[in-house]
C-alpha cells in the first residue's frame, strides 16, 4: 500500500498544475497500482482483530463531528447525528482501517461499513483545495466517476446509468457531498453494489450514507463451520426449527443459488465471475433469497480475460482463486477464457455440504436424496476436455433445478 500512496502523493502534486489529461491519465496509473497492493494484500491473507464498543462508538462519534463541521455529509447523517434514529448497536469486524458496525435505523438492523476509519484517510480531491468548488462542474464529477467505475469493473458506462453513483445536485453543501462521494468512490465494494441495485436481487442493497460510512441492509451471513451453513434458527420470526421446515428452507436456498447463478451468467452485459466462493460471502434475506455479501473477488468477464491472462509454464500458473484457465504450452500464457465456472464451484463448495452425506452422517434427509447427490457430483466435477464440455453447466444447472423443484413439490404435498 505504501507505493499506492506516494503515487496518489505525486497525483496531487500534478493535479495542482491542472493539467486535466495529465491528472487523468496519472490517476488512472494510480489506480492500476493500487489494485495490485490490495491483491497483495488479499493475498497475504487479512487477519481480523478485535473491535469494541467503545471503539465502535468513537468512530461515530468522529463522523458525527466532521459532519457537524460540515466536512462531510450524506442522507443519513442527519438520523445519526441530530435525530438520533440511527442508533449504534456493536461493532462486527475490524481490520486494518476497515470497518463494519451494527445500527439500528428506524426499527431496522443495518450495517454500516467503511474501508477506512477515518473520514481524511481517504484521499482529498485535489481540485476541492484548487479551484473553487462551486467551479467544479458535475460533468466533471460524473466523467471522474465513470473512470472509478472504469478501473473497479473494468466496464464502460454509459452516463445515464451512473446515476445510482451521483444523484445530488449543487447546493450550500456542495463541497461536503463531492468531498464524501469522492470518499465512497474510493471504497469498491461501494461502486460494485451501487450500480448493481436496480438490476439484481442477488446483491446487497445499499440504504445510504453518511460520509464515508455506507448503510447496508442486515442479512443472515453464512458459517462455513454452521450445520446448514445459513443459521435458519437466527433469522427474525423463525419458523424454520423444525426439522422439515429446514428441509424445505435449504432448497428454497438452493434454488435461488441457481437463480443467481442464471442471472450472473446472462443478465448483464458481461457475464459476472465469482472467485471466492464461500458460505461466509453469501448471505440470505427474510425470503430467502441468496445475496452476494462479499465482492472482492467478483469480476466482469473483461475483467477477468486481464486476470487470467497470464504467462504460465503450466496449468497450475493459471489458477485464480476459483476461477482458473489453462495454460497454452506452445505460447506459454493461460488462456484468457474461464475454464470452469460459477454453478461448478458452488456445486462443490456449498450444494455438496447440504447434499452429499458426510463422515457424520446426512445433515438432514432430503427428498430424492440419491439422485440429488449424484447430480451434484457431476455438476462440481471440473469438465473434462471433451466436445460436450461447454453444454455441461447448462445440463447440470437444468437437472438441478428439476431435481429441486420436485423435492420442492414432494415436501408440499406431504404436508
Ligand atoms: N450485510 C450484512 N449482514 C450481516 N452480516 C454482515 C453483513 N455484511 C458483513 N457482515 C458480517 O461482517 C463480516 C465482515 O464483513 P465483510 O465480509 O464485508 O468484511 P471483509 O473484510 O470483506 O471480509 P474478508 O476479509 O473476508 O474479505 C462478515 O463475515 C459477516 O459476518
Ligand atoms: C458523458 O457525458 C459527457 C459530458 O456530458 C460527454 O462528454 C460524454 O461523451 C458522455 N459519454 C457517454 C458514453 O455518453
Ligand atoms: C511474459 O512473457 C513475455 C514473453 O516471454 C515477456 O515479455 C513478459 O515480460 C512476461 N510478463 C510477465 C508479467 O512476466
Amino acid at each position: 500500500m505504501r507505493g499506492a500512496g506516494g503515487c496518489w502523493k505525486r497525483l496531487r502534486l500534478r493535479g495542482r498544475r491542472r493539467s486535466s489529461a495529465a491528472f487523468l491519465l496519472a490517476w488512472a496509473a494510480c489506480w492500476l497500482g493500487l489494485s495490485a497492493s490490495l491483491l497483495a494484500l488479499l493475498r497475504r491473507g487479512a487477519f481480523p482483530g478485535r473491535c469494541t464498543d467503545e471503539s465502535g462508538r468513537s468512530i461515530l462519534a468522529r463522523l458525527c463531528l466532521d459532519y457537524s463541521s460540515g466536512v462531510l455529509t450524506g442522507d443519513l447523517c442527519e438520523d445519526l447525528c441530530v435525530a438520533q434514529k440511527l442508533v449504534y448497536k456493536h461493532c462486527l469486524y475490524y481490520d486494518r482501517g476497515k470497518k463494519v458496525i451494527q445500527a439500528d435505523w428506524r426499527g431496522q438492523p443495518i450495517i454500516l461499513k467503511s474501508k477506512q476509519e477515518i473520514f481524511s484517510s481517504y484521499q482529498h480531491l485535489s481540485m476541492l483545495e484548487e479551484v473553487e468548488t462551486q467551479d467544479i462542474t458535475e460533468t466533471e464529477l460524473l466523467l471522474m466517476a465513470a473512470l472509478e467505475v472504469k478501473n473497479v469493473l473494468g466496464l464502460e458506462l454509459s452516463n445515464n446509468t451512473m446515476g445510482p453513483l451521483w444523484t445530488r445536485r449543487k447546493g450550500p453543501h456542495w463541497k461536503a457531498q463531492v468531498a464524501s462521494m469522492w470518499s465512497l468512490l474510493q471504497q469498491e465494494e461501494y461502486i460494485f453494489f451501487s450500480l448493481l441495485q436496480d438490476f439484481s436481487k442477488h446483491v446487497l442493497r445499499i440504504i445510504g450514507s453518511c460520509g464515508h460510512f455506507y448503510a447496508v441492509e442486515y442479512l443472515t451471513a453464512g458459517h462455513a463451520w454452521h450445520k446448514t451453513l445459513f443459521p435458519l434458527e437466527d433469522m427474525a420470526g423463525s419458523s424454520l426449527t423444525g426439522h422439515r421446515s429446514r428441509v424445505r428452507a435449504i432448497i428454497d436456498i438452493a434454488l435461488s443459488f441457481l437463480d443467481m447463478v442464471q442471472h450472473f451468467d446472462n443478465d448483464f452485459s458481461h457475464r459476472l465471475h465469482l472467485c471466492d466462493i464461500k458460505p461466509e460471502n453469501f448471505a440470505i434475506r427474510h425470503d430467502l433469497t441468496v445475496v452476494a455479501i462479499d465482492v472482492d473477488m467478483a469480476f466482469f468477464e473483461p475483467k477477468m480475460r486481464d486476470i487470467l491472462e497470464q504467462n504460465c509454464t503450466g496449468d497450475d500458473d493459471c489458477n485464480f482463486f476459483d476461477c482458473f484457465s489453462k495454460c497454452n504450452l506452445k505460447v506459454r500464457k493461460c488462456g484468457a477464457q474461464r475454464a470452469n465456472n460459477n454453478l461448478q464451484v458452488i456445486c462443490d463448495k456449498i450444494f455438496r455440504r447440504w447434499f452429499s452425506p458426510s463422515l457424520r452422517g446426512p445433515l438432514v434427509s432430503f427428498p430424492l436424496q440419491p439422485q440429488l447427490q449424484k447430480a451434484v457430483q457431476e455438476c462440481a466435477e471440473p469438465g473434462r476436455v471433451d466436445a460436450a464440455a461447454h453444454q455441461r453447466p447448462l445440463k447440470s444447472l437444468s437437472k438441478l433445478y428439476h431435481l429441486l423443484r420436485v423435492s420442492q413439490r414432494e415436501l408440499l404435498r406431504a404436508e
